[in-house]
């Protein structure tokens, strides 16, 4: 799909915005005076109150040079953000995908919102909601494709929203392939094609490292590689690093991201029922490798380290076994009760790694990593566990801007002291069922060093979600959360 961005549009639709109390902008009054108020008369006879989203499809107006006017409401318009732009163009999007080659958008200036931030905030909805996986669909019939190939943004003046929208095309980039990685099923994504997807970056300027179980089991790393054992696929750590800022010597900002590639929870078996979601359980490698994208794709000025463990979750005669007592790169032991808990014993290896190696300035690390945090906070919030107070404000505030919000959980040595066991340095599990996704947290913060600011996302409520699949920007089960997110912690961090 096509954006432009033009001083004056054409074509068969048009899009305007509305807001609350159902008042036209000012694009679309114009629009409507020279219909002789024929849009205005549909817009009443449609009930139209200008709420987010909402929208009237006013047919053939007299007057205007559109054979259809898209009426979309922005909601209030003292509180419409730049994300409620990129709905309203998300909105628009989604009505014409399949039907429309063409469609032209006509954003305002929203009280809070200056024109040119409008327009390439209209560009990222238009874009965010054109995603599809389409990939195996071969008996897909003409109209249920994707028709729309141009997207034509109208301004007044294009240079500011244009360069804008540049960078930002490189975001949706880094977000497509996360939702691609995550919607792959997992007899075609497993830890070695996913790691040679991952080499793909290259081509964009990313130093990409791959590890495989060899040079692994010299690094001692036990935990992941016994999570690994009981596939035929064998494991892969993919490091990634993007060196864009102008003091080379820099110590990087690592993320960290668990890549499951499928979990059937190993001998500790999930029941039957759903478990083909859990292709999706390497959303946290996913983020990671698209963050490194986008970062690399506008070519960030700063260091950053993207890390992903690789592995799938098999039970089998080689599997690990409740019981097993395994020895991580740091040298501490642990003893696995329960073999679902996998990730947080890859990512004690993934992280050791991280700090071992680069001694980064910060780490955050992401992971569908409980059950427990979808419990708590559906698929709205990530849960984050931070050491640092710094970082966790940094996280929330670029979250919260980027529509992909966090909630924070605590910590503490209560929590802590519920890993202790007499048989080794800890257990992955409590043992028994309480506050699953803070115990998570705290299994990983044994592997984070003293000095090392750190903040947990856990994402298994957010990197996928339960249909309806409604929000315009995110119009398929695999959302890409994270990649936003990162992206923006690093900008806000060293670029802005
Ligand atoms: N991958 C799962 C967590 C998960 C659940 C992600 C649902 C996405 C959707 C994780 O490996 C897991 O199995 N966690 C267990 C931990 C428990 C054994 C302590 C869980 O949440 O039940
Ligand atoms: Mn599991
Ligand atoms: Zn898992």
């Amino acid at each position: 799909m096509d954006i432009r961005f033009v001083t004056a549009g054409s074509g068969e639709v048009v899009a305007v915005m509305a807001a609350e109390g159902g008042e036209l902008l000012a694009a679309g009054k114009a629009l409507d005076s020279a219909s002789g108020g024929r849009i205005a008369k549909a817009m009443k006879a449609a009930g139209f109150k200008g709420g987010a989203g909402q929208l009237v499809d006013v047919l053939a107006p007299d007057g205007v040079d559109f054979a259809r006017v898209l009426v979309i409401g922005v909601g209030k318009a003292e509180a419409a953000d730049g994300m409620g732009v990129e709905r309203w163009a998300g909105h628009a999007v989604k009505r014409t995908l399949t039907a429309v080659e063409k469609l032209v958008l006509q954003p305002d200036a929203l009280p809070s919102v200056a024109i040119a931030e409008a327009g390439a905030h209209a560009a990222m909805g238009a874009r965010l909601a054109s995603y599809r996986f389409d990939t195996y669909r071969t008996k897909l019939k003409p109209d249920q494709k994707p028709a729309l190939k141009a997207v034509e943004i109208v301004l007044e003046h294009t240079a500011a929203a244009k360069a804008r929208a540049e960078v930002d095309s490189a975001i949706v980039n880094g977000v497509f392939f996360a939702r691609d990685l995550v919607s792959e099923p997992p007899n075609v994504l497993y830890p070695e094609s996913f790691a040679e997807r991952l080499r793909d970056l290259e081509t964009i300027g990313v130093e990409v490292e791959i590890l495989e179980p060899v040079a692994m089991e010299k690094l001692g790393m036990g935990a992941l590689l016994g999570v690994a054992q009981g596939s035929a696929r064998p494991a892969r750590l993919v490091a990634m690093k993007w060196n864009g800022s102008s003091v080379k010597k820099q110590k990087p900002f690592a993320i960290v991201g668990k890549g499951v590639t499928f979990d059937t929870g190993g001998i500790s078996l999930k029941p039957g029922a759903g478990m083909d979601e859990m292709k999706g359980d390497m959303g946290g490698a996913a983020a990671v490798a698209g963050a490194m994208k986008a970062i690399a794709l506008r070519k960030a000025k700063a260091n950053v380290v993207g890390i992903v463990a690789l592995v799938e979750n098999m039970p089998g005669s080689n599997a690990q076994r409740p019981g097993d007592i395994v020895s991580t790169m740091s040298g501490q032991t642990i003893e696995v009760l329960n073999t679902d808990a996998e990730g947080r014993l890859i990512l004690a290896d993934a992280v050791w790694y991280a700090q071992d190696k680069y001694e980064p300035v910060a780490l955050v690390d992401l992971a569908t990593l409980t059950g427990a945090v979808i419990v708590a906070l559906g698929h709205e919030h990530a849960g984050m566990c931070s050491n640092d107070e710094d970082l966790a404000h940094a996280i929330t505030s670029a979250a919260t801007a980027e529509g992909e919000p966090v909630w924070r959980l605590p910590l503490n040595a209560a929590y802590d002291k519920l890993i202790d066991t007499p048989n080794a340095d800890m257990k992955n599990i409590a043992g028994k069922p309480v506050a699953g996704s803070i115990i998570g947290a705290q299994f990983i913060k044994r592997f984070i060093k003293d000095d090392t600011p750190w903040a947990h996302l856990d994402i298994a409520g957010t990197a996928t979600k339960a249909g309806p699949y409604d929000d315009p920007l995110s119009p398929a089960w695999a959302t890409g959360y994270g990649v936003r997110l990162l992206n923006r912690l690093i900008a806000n961090k060293y670029e802005d």
